[in-house]
């Protein structure tokens, strides 16, 4: 059994130090943040992810996993290093690599021994960084590291799962030797491995991110295109998917991808694409699709109620997405501003991200159950697809509502549930 490093303990890296150590190994996580080291040294998760916490609890129990926010003891004693930091936007749409040359530079201070330690990446960077930006700052130390990129897949919310139960692993090595050390870490993994170089493992994560992005995007322009032609979606993508050739799965339309993923790695793609002389007019045009797409809840809104001044509008789902307590990003902070802008009072409900999301839009009446921002609303748009809201049915609308207009911006309420309730969806 390994003993492993994890820097950056967010939902990445908490959960591939959670299965790492699950698995046996010996994990050492670290984090600059001292409040996140405190809440997870007490089994307390900082973020909500299914099932994170009793696997939390389980592995600090038997003494698999240790957190600090100090590098150097951490990172003395591992000798596999993984790398779970963000590479968040800059404004330009850039990737940021602060973070990344700090963790790079410590471990780098820590390797002070000159043992031979494997260095894996795996926060997702633009091709072509793991060699010429972490690579030198390693090679300062004098230490002999192995380098590998190892990108992850995990869904936020799922993220445990994801990482327990891979559909894939793919390890990026300039050697067989490393590729085959990290193999080994997974071994109880029932997925393909695909060995590859440093940049193309970089690269097929943002090759997977930027076409399920694409599929989004095009769900959406296809969904309001049938709104054009008054042609059901639903149908449409029946049709569709007796081709062998489309998956129809991720073609979901509504109100745009959020995140903390789709929208920064897109744009740091195009950006890097563009500073090397390309111009990536589809990356440009999927974020330009995306960052309109809200609008067409608040337009249909509009299209049943009229104006929207003083119309009290609930908004169900603040998160990007159900199952998740992250905000960034999330369609629900645009939703909010422009019904705002528009004169309605917004009273905004999410099972888990209320918190987070009042930090971000401090303006939004936020209500502590579903039935209380229904109360007395004359419209509402489901911005997440949380399990609670899909098994909602009329009455839960007809009851508290002073008019039934609701937008699903998830197309996660059943229809045929829904009588006298004037449900619009897009497409
Ligand atoms: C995404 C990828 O799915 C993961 O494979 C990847 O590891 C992760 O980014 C990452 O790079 O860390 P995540 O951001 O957690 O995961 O969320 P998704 O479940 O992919 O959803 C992204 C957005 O697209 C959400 O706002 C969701 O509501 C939206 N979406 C998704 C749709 O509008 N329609 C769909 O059919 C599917």
């Amino acid at each position: 059994m390994a003993s492993i490093a994890v820097i950056g303990l967010g939902p990445t890296g908490l959960a591939t130090g959670v299965a790492l150590a699950s698995g046996g190994h010996r994990v050492l996580g670290v984090d600059i943040d001292s409040n996140r080291i405190e809440r997870i040294q007490n089994a307390n998760p900082p973020f909500h992810e299914a099932g994170l916490k009793p696997a939390l609890r389980r592995v600090i129990r038997v003494g698999r996993f240790r957190v600090a926010n100090v590098f150097e003891p951490m990172v003395s004693e591992a000798e596999f290093v993984f790398l779970c930091v963000g590479t968040p936007s800059r404004d330009d749409g850039s990737m940021d690599d602060g973070a990344l040359k700090t963790a790079a530079t410590s471990v780098a201070k820590a390797a002070i021994d000159k043992r031979r330690r494997t260095l894996v990446v795996k926060s997702t960077v633009v091709p072509g960084t793991t060699e010429t930006v972490i690579r030198p700052i390693l090679d300062s130390s004098g230490a002999p590291f192995r380098i590998a990129v190892n990108p992850e897949f995990l869904r936020e919310g799922k993220a445990l799962a994801d990482t327990l139960h891979p559909d894939r692993i793919v390890i990026g090595a300039g050697d067989s030797v490393t590729a085959k050390r990290i193999r080994a870490l997974y071994r109880p993994a029932k997925c393909p491995v695909y060995l590859t170089t440093l940049r193309t493992a970089e690269m097929i994560k943002y090759a997977t991110n930027g076409f399920l992005a694409t599929k989004v995007a095009f769900a959406n322009e296809l969904a309001n295109l049938c709104d054009v032609f008054g042609v059901s979606y639903d149908e449409v993508h029946r049709g569709l998917a007796l081709d062998p050739r489309i998956n129809p799965r991720f073609l979901i339309p509504g109100v745009g991808f959020g995140g903390s993923c789709f929208p920064k790695d897109i744009r740091a793609l195009a950006v890097a694409g563009q500073a090397h002389g390309y111009d990536p007019s589809l990356l440009r045009a999927i974020l330009t699709q995306n960052d309109q797409q809200f609008l067409r809840a608040v337009e249909l809104l509009e299209s049943e109620l009229g104006s929207l001044r003083a119309k009290r509008i609930a908004l169900l789902g603040l998160a990007f997405k159900g199952g998740t307590d992250d905000v960034r990003e999330s369609r629900a902070v645009p939703i909010a501003k422009a019904l705002k802008e528009r004169g309605a009072v917004v009273i905004g409900y999410d099972p888990v991200a209320t918190t987070n999301f009042h930090k971000a839009v401090p303006d939004v009446v936020i209500a502590t159950s579903i039935e209380e921002a229904l109360k007395d609303a004359d419209g509402c748009i489901v911005q997440a697809d949380w399990p609670a809201f899909a098994k909602l049915s009329a009455a839960d609308f007809l009851k508290p509502m002073a008019a039934p207009v609701v937008v699903d911006g998830r197309r996660i309420l059943k229809p045929n549930r829904m009588k006298g309730v004037r449900l619009r969806r897009i497409g």
